[in-house]
């Protein structure tokens, strides 16, 4: 369907903010169903049709989800979503019903319904899609040989990633390993890791056990796609940390939220779980790892309207009312745009204009 070849943007204001040089950001959200799952998941789907599967199957926070029902329609195969109610975003919902899967919302989270689905595979013809499917991670190694082609084959300094399930860490990991062995780069750039703080198991491995141990949690972000309390590949994202230096960091709901509206205010946008990789770059910033004249590479997840509620309630103002946010989340006014309602009149536009003019000056 056109997967891969995606853009990469300069992020001028956002780099000015953050105070580095030279920030990209590679826009998987620009795939054909406008999230990083598209290259792992054609590779993937292509070898279940091959394999002569009739149905294949997902756990989701949506974006697999809908990926999977795509190109199993393509390739005339049924699919099995299992997706936790309420938890997933509209936008990612309709996709994956539009594309005719067969879609059950479980009364659980992504982690229970990960544990229905392992048990399913066993007891029925079904061809697991989920980010474990090692064709889906060889897939999802485009991304990192793109950007690195998009770059002259120049390595930038640094690649920062959001965790949730981690197969994409490890997949662009695994790229940036094998493109420098291959010698295709001179150097690796250092691939870092970001969570949600409400969601933060692989935070918490490295920084509270060292890597030896992941303790499992109930995860809760408003970033619905990287609410996981269980990811499957986490020694493969510690291997990818060891191996290129990087960090892992956690930020908060309200500094995903403030961080999604800059990446929007400079033209690009992307949904809350793409926008942690700002937000952590910040952090990451402040502490020294990222230095001023480092070149560093966002990678952008998803679209901006593969929820667009999250975005409306953002700006409106509230998206944490009612919350222990809400406080916090008073310092992201000046981000907000709400839309102001009018009659429908000439001086009345004209004010509003006026109006937005003397707050830019
Ligand atoms: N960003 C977005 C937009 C995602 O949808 C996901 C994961 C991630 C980041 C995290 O990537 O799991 O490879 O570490 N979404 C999966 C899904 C879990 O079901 O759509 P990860």
């Amino acid at each position: 369907m056109g997967e891969g070849n995606t853009p990469l943007y300069h992020l001028q204001r956002c780099a000015q903010a953050v105070g580095v040089d030279d920030l990209y950001a590679k826009h998987q959200g620009m795939n054909p169903t406008a999230s990083f799952k598209d290259t792992g998941m054609t590779f993937a789907a292509s070898s279940a049709h091959q394999k002569g599967f009739e149905w294949v199957a997902c756990a989701s926070t949506g974006n697999t989800s809908a990926s999977m029902a795509a190109y199993a329609a393509r390739g005339r195969m049924h699919s099995l979503v299992l997706i936790p109610e309420g938890k997933i975003s509209w936008g990612k919902l309709s996709q994956s019903l539009d594309y005719g899967a067969l879609t059950c919302q479980l009364r659980t989270d992504f982690d229970g319904c990960v544990r229905i689905l392992n048990e399913l595979v066993r007891q029925k013809p079904v061809y697991l899609l989920n980010s474990v499917n090692p064709y889906r991670i060889e897939g999802q190694k485009t991304a990192a040989i793109e950007l690195l082609e998009q770059l002259g084959w120049e390595a930038p300094d640094h690649i920062i990633v959001p965790g949730g399930n981690l197969g994409n860490s490890s997949a662009i990991g695994k790229a940036l390993v094998e493109m420098y062995e291959l010698k295709l780069i001179s150097r690796l750039p250092k691939l870092s890791i970001i969570q949600a703080e409400r969601a933060n198991p692989f935070y918490r491995c490295v920084r509270e056990f060292d890597g030896s141990k992941l303790e499992p949690m109930t995860a809760d972000t408003i970033a619905t796609a990287i609410r996981i309390g269980n990811p499957a590949s986490w020694k493969k994202a510690l291997r990818v940390l060891q191996v290129t230096g990087g960090q892992v960091e956690q930020v908060s709901e309200v500094e995903i939220a403030a961080a999604k509206a800059e990446i929007g205010a400079d033209g690009i946008g992307c949904e809350p779980a793409s926008a942690v990789t700002l937000a952590g770059l910040k952090k990451l910033r402040a502490s020294g790892f990222v230095k001023p004249r480092e070149t560093v590479v966002l990678i952008l997840t998803g679209h901006l309207l593969k929820d667009p509620d999250f975005t409306i309630r953002f700006h409106r103002g509230d998206l944490f009312a009612g919350t222990t946010c809400q406080e916090p989340a008073e310092k992201t006014k000046s981000l907000q745009r709400a839309p102001i309602v009018l009659d429908a009149d000439l001086p009345a536009v004209i004010a509003a204009l006026e109006t937005a003019e003397k707050g830019h000056s």
